[in-house]
């Protein structure tokens, strides 16, 4: 089986199915930030952890609450929108509702906010630390309908080990 780099000294199947990806992404990351307290060193190697793990996205990056609105923070892709009010786009909307947003076909997402015209599919998963809103975690995608009910069930673990950090 062909298998490729992730986190240092582990390894992702580059074959499994997805369920398989994110779970064995998850130990991963829980060793990746163990004992590091620095929350833009964790979500920055969370983001390429993950990069790693979900080939079919295009943009990964995590927007950080604050001042009550949505704000840039690490990522891996292109250059991106900034600032996200709440209830606006697709972050917008996960953020307000602190519920995961897929979005198969962005186009028929009303107030889809396009950072990168060629994004054809989303999903955004509210981050919370002890019940509190503190980011969402978003990933785009060129292909229609990559993302589903596996990422937000693999993605929702990873979104709970990211709001115990250090925010
Ligand atoms: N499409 C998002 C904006 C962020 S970019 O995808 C990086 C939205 O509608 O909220």
């Amino acid at each position: 089986m062909r298998r490729v780099h992730s986190p240092p000294g582990d390894l992702i199947s580059a074959t499994a199915d997805k369920a398989t990806r994110y779970r064995e992404l998850l130990p991963q990351l829980a060793a990746l930030v163990d004992g590091e307290p620095d929350l833009i060193a964790n979500l920055a190697n969370a983001v390429a952890a993950l990069r790693e793990c979900v080939t079919a996205a295009s943009w990964i990056g995590i927007y950080v609450l604050r001042g009550g609105e949505l704000v840039l923070g690490p990522f891996q892709g292109k250059v991106a929108c900034v600032r996200i009010a709440l209830g606006r786009g697709v972050c917008g909307t996960a953020a307000a509702e602190r519920r995961t947003v897929v979005v198969p076909d962005v186009d028929k997402f009303p107030g889809h906010i396009a950072c990168d015209a060629g994004s054809r599919s989303e999903i955004v998963v509210p981050i919370l630390r002890r019940g509190e809103l503190v980011a969402v975690l978003d990933l785009d995608s060129y292909d229609l309908a990559a993302f589903d009910d596996r990422d937000a069930a693999g993605l929702a673990p990873i979104a709970e080990l990211l709001g115990t950090l250090a925010w």
